[in-house]
């Protein structure tokens, strides 16, 4: 007999209402251009890499010019989401350092954004300026 009455056992970090994503892609975005990507480029969607995926968080408010996390938009801030930082020296791609535990965090954040936004690319890596 099928147990049809048990809960359903809740995935992290889903989001409630579901979300429609479309397949990761994995073209290469530059740092030029993630930069322009903060919400302040009409044109321009507005971007988050997390990790090297680069999502794509246009229309959500909370990343609008002026709004709470705007501060992340348009780069990779590893370093900040590991820390629960808010701090634009933080918003950078460089992690190395962090302790354990922000590491799950930070891999957490990751989670969290794949679960709700459309990875759009791979970001260029750091070390690869020609790119
Ligand atoms: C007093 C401290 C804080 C409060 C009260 C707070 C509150 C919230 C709330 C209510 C949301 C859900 C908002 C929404 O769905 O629009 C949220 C989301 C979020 N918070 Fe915070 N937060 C705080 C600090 C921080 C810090 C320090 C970070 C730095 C990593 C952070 C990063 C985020 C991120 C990335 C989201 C996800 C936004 C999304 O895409 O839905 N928050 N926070």
């Amino acid at each position: 007999m099928s147990d049809s009455s048990a809960p359903q056992k809740k995935e992290r970090f889903a989001p409630k209402q579901l979300v429609n994503l479309a397949p990761p892609k994995d073209d290469v975005i530059t740092r030029d251009y993630l930069a322009k990507c903060d919400g302040t480029n009409g044109g321009f969607p507005t971007l988050v890499a997390i990790k090297g995926d680069v999502f794509d968080v246009s229309g959500k408010d909370t990343y609008a010019p002026g709004k709470n996390y705007h501060v992340f938009t348009g780069k990779e801030p590893n370093r900040a989401l590991g820390l629960s930082s808010l701090e634009p020296k933080d918003c950078i791609s460089d992690y190395s350092g962090l302790a354990e535990d922000k590491l799950q965090v930070l891999n957490d954040w990751h989670t969290f954004f794949s679960k709700r936004y459309n990875i759009v690319g791979r970001l260029q890596s750091e070390n690869n300026a020609s790119l």
